[in-house]
């Protein structure tokens, strides 16, 4: 067994990175001790060449012996021994003394380093494959130690070679196929380490130093170490005395970082380990930062984006001393860390403000410039990838603004309060109305036939009871009507028409002093319907997430997409969208903020946004960090206590209570005493609210304008008058000036319909006993001013009718004696009347009457 081997059996897998990568895996450490020894003469020759390799087929292992650059044919030779006596006998004893240990006093330190490095990583290593990295001095003069360490190691490892320069062989063992990744180094500077891992906030470092107490604390105090966070440094302590037979014990050093507000950090002592045991039991690992930065000063980079930062310019009341303040929800997140974590800020601006807030922003950070980035940064993975971001604090999302109502003129407000289904159904129902009441009037509609005047009488008298605004009382007026079935219509005619136009006007009303509850934009199918047009931001790259989308409508909607410069501008496109409506796409708590702070109270109600519903491509905001910052992870822990304890709510809640104010600067919300409601409704009607009036008005005037330029012109209008007025009948107001007689008593009324082709009608009502029954039933009674004189007035009709009666002869006589009297009576009213124009025949009663012309 004189032989001694290294066993190396070198596997080759592939790592994630398809580079293959050659890991060494050493047998136990019991199988070493009970078969082979080690050689004095510790030193790989050639560690990087892989001798042989292990053979999947064969699975042969082929043991390589140490110091041996050919294998031999695998004979072991035995030590010879010399049985001859020489000199002074020694006893074994002896020898072995004379040769080992007295060359040995030194007390060897290497298994209590093993032991310590073992227990720390089954202690503390578990949750990342921990990588084990060393440079040429241990390489080549305490191989001895590494292989020791490695026989035992209590879990799979990763380990590798630092040359000289501090670079590793193998430089993909950093990146491994997870970000956890723990370190343990064995350098003999230790200043080293920070260019060989590079920053590393999360992973657990141990350093095993080969340098001196001194250059372990110079260390931990410097720059350098601050690169790490959970660092833990082993050094080894002095001998007391010179004897060097007794085990000095292992300091274990970690650092405090932020002691100072210039963010320096100091070494402290953690532990020490001596006869495989801790002199204290505490954590090795203690969390960092834990009492804050010690007012250090943080520099954050901060753009404008309401209402996550904002920035507004204020000066003195005269207007002098103009200052930016800052103001928002992740400053107020910020600030409300820094009072927690006894550090302070100091706010930059980003130096290319025209990327945009967020990237401009990154830019900061990236640069170097800034510690911390505030600009409600959306997280996506090209942010990820840039810098360290915090935990999504805030949600955000794109939303349409659009019109609060579809933006209905005003000038179609006459119309408004019916649906046009409404104004249809209306429109016939006066329009046939006639005709059941005519019918049921006369049991025929062969009056209406041939008798334009008729119908239009008829429809004036349908329109009126519409409008509620004439009375009609022509001569062919149903008002006075007998027929039971006529006047069953009439009402119902009447009570419809009072609800339909209490509707109209109680809604006409509320239609131009409150908008109807508007109909609201909330969704893109709304958008298409309405023939919306669209714009966003031109760097806000909103479009990007719409332009490939496997929506059809989106995708119709989104294809022709209008790019803005700024929100103003997409803003002002929208209220003053003339003949296409429009609709801006934005972030939604940026567009919420400026309906809130500027539209709330605005002069014209056509500037009442609406922000849909439908929420597109959700973001979260967050804060961002430069690339593995010692403090980005115990910031974003505080950070997500303050999500979860709700501080991040009530910071929002207060902005967008503070946002809610008027131009001036006045909160909205509380004003002294009570809650004021400004609403936009309470003003009085605007020229816009009734133009539909003045509209419908200057209609009227042009239609009658064209009338009258035709009637001069001579055209066919005039012809239609001349017919006319053969036909129709006098105008029965004109009468009733005429014949201002007092009341007689008698009640009834006699009702001559001047229509020829029909039977001659005495319509009468029967009204109060004093009215006599005549003539079938019939009750004549006959008044001066109920008579109407009509032209073509046949007498000889009337006489064949009420032949036998000798009351009506007598009732005729009357009549025609009071005719007479009347007659005297009006003489020389009825000539002023002719001279206007009036109608009224000259004749006497009786004969037929002329028409004037
Ligand atoms: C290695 O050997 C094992 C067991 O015989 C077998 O399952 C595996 O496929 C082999 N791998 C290769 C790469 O040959
Ligand atoms: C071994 O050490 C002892 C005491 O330290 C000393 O007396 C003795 O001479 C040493 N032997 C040799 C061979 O050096
Ligand atoms: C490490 O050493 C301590 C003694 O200081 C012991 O209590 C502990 O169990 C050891 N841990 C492991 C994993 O061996
Ligand atoms: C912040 O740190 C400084 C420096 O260590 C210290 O003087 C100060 O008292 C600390 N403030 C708080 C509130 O802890
Ligand atoms: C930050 O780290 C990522 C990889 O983790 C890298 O791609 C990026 O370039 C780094 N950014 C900077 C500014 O170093
Ligand atoms: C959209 O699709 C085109 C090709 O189909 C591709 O080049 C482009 O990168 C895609 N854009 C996004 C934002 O996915
Ligand atoms: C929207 O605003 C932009 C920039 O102010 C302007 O160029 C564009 O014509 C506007 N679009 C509409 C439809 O008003
Ligand atoms: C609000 O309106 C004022 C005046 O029009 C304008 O200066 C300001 O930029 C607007 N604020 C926002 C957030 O749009």
């Amino acid at each position: 067994m004189a032989v001694s081997w290294v066993c190396v059996i070198i596997l080759t897998y592939n790592l994630v990175f398809g580079e293959e990568i050659l890991v060494e895996f050493y047998p136990s450490q019991s199988l070493l001790d009970t078969q082979y020894k080690i050689d004095t003469k510790r030193e790989i020759k050639s560690n990087d060449i892989p001798v042989t390799e292990y053979n999947n087929d064969t699975k042969e292992i082929n043991w390589r012996q140490f110091n041996q650059e050919e294998i031999d044919d695998g004979e072991i030779h035995k030590r010879a021994l010399d049985p001859v006596f020489h000199g002074h006998p020694k006893t074994r004893e002896e020898k072995w003394n004379e040769h080992f240990i007295n060359k040995t006093t030194t007390f060897d330190q290497i298994p209590s380093l093993v032991s310590l490095l073992h227990n720390i990583s089954a202690t503390y290593l578990t949750d990342c494959t921990p990588v084990i990295l060393y440079d040429s001095q241990v390489k080549s003069k305490e191989s001895y130690l590494v292989q020791n360490l490695l026989k035992g190691f209590p879990m799979s490892f990763i380990h590798g070679y630092i040359d000289d320069n501090g670079e590793l062989s193998q430089p993909n063992l950093l990146h491994g196929n997870s970000d956890c990744q723990n370190y343990i180094l064995f350098l003999s500077d230790v200043r080293l380490s920070a260019k060989v891992l590079g920053k590393q906030p999360k992973n657990k470092i141990i350093i095993i130093a080969r340098s001196s107490q001194w250059a372990v604390q110079e260390f931990l105090a410097s720059v350098n170490s601050r690169m790490f966070v959970n660092l833990l440094v082993i050094g080894q302590s002095f001998k007391e005395g010179d004897d060097e037979t007794l085990e000095s014990p292992y300091i274990l050093y970690t650092h405090k970082l932020y002691t100072d507000g210039l963010g320096a950090s100091q070494p402290v002592v953690l532990n020490s380990w001596t006869h495989g045991k801790f002199s204290r039991n505490l954590d090795l690992f203690p969390p960092k930062m834990t009492g804050g930065y010690a007012g250090h000063r943080f520099v954050v980079a901060a753009a404008n984006q309401p209402p996550y930062v904002f920035r507004r310019i204020k000066s003195d009341l005269d207007g002098g001393n103009p200052r930016v303040v800052w103001d928002g929800v992740e400053l107020r997140l910020i600030k409300l860390l820094a009072k927690r974590n006894n550090f302070s800020i100091e706010i930059i601006e980003p130096q290319e403000p025209n990327l945009g807030p967020g990237d401009s922003v990154i830019k900061e950070i990236t640069m170097g410039r800034a510690d911390i980035g505030i600009a409600g940064m959306y997280l996506t993975n090209d942010r990820i990838k840039e810098i360290d971001v915090s935990l999504p604090h805030s949600q955000d999302c794109a939303i349409f603004i659009t019109l609060m109502s579809t933006a209905l003129p005003r000038y179609r407000a006459i119309l408004g309060p019916f649906h046009w289904h409404v104004w249809v159904a209306l429109t016939f129902t006066y329009l046939f109305g006639m005709f059941p009441l005519a019918f049921s009037d006369k049991h025929t509609l062969r009056h209406l036939l041939h008798n334009s005047g008729e119908i239009e009488n008829m429809f004036w008298y349908v329109f009126g009871t519409f409008t509620n605004c004439f009375t009609f009382l022509g001569k062919n007026s149903w008002s006075k009507t007998d027929k039971i079935t006529t006047r069953l219509l009439i009402g119902w005619y009447w009570i419809f028409t009072i609800i339909i136009t209490s509707c109209y006007t109680g809604s006409i009303i509320a239609f131009v002093t409150l908008p109807v509850f508007p109909e609201t934009v909330d969704t893109i199918k709304q958008l298409l319907a309405g023939f919306y047009r669209v714009g966003t931001l031109d760097r806000g790259g909103w479009e990007k997430w719409f332009l490939n989308s496997s929506d059809p409508e989106t995708a119709k909607l989104l294809k022709k997409l209008e790019l803005v410069p700024n929100v103003q501008a997409g803003i002002r496109n929208t209220t003053k969208a003339f003949f296409w409506p429009y609709a801006f796409l934005g972030s939604k708590a940026e567009l919420e903020y400026i309906v809130q702070a500027n539209f709330t109270v605005t002069k014209s109600k056509r500037a009442v946004l609406h922000i849909s519903n439908e929420c597109f491509v959700p973001f979260g905001i967050t804060i961002g960090f430069p690339n593995d910052s010692v403090y980005s992870a115990k910031m974003n822990f505080d950070i997500s206590r303050m999500i979860q304890s709700g501080l991040i709510d009530k910071i929002t809640d207060e902005v967008r209570f503070e946002m809610q104010r008027s131009l001036t600067g006045k909160f909205l919300a509380v004003t002294h005493g009570a809650i004021q409601m400004v609403s936009a409704e309470e003003k009085g009607l605007t020229l816009e609210d009734t133009q539909g009036m003045f509209l419908l008005l200057a209609a009227g005037f042009i239609m009658a304008g064209t009338a009258l330029v035709s009637e001069w012109m001579g055209g066919f209008t005039r012809k239609c008058r001349i017919t006319r007025k053969v036909d129709t009948p006098v105008s029965v107001n004109s009468r009733e000036h005429l014949i201002p007689t007092p009341k007689t008593d008698t009640e009834s009324e006699i009702k001559m319909v001047e229509d020829t082709d029909s039977r001659l009608n005495f319509e009468s009502r029967p009204s109060t006993a004093a009215s006599r029954e005549t003539l079938n039933g019939l009750v004549i009674n006959v008044t001066e001013d109920s008579i109407d004189v009509h032209n073509s007035f046949n007498v000889g009709r009337f006489d064949s009718r009420r032949s036998s009666s000798l009351d009506l002869d007598r009732e005729v006589r009357e009549i025609f004696e009071k005719d007479q009297k009347r007659r005297r009576f009006t003489a020389h009213d009825m000539e002023s009347l002719d001279e206007n124009g009036g109608t009224v025949s000259r004749a006497a009663f009786g004969d037929p009457i002329k028409p004037d012309k």
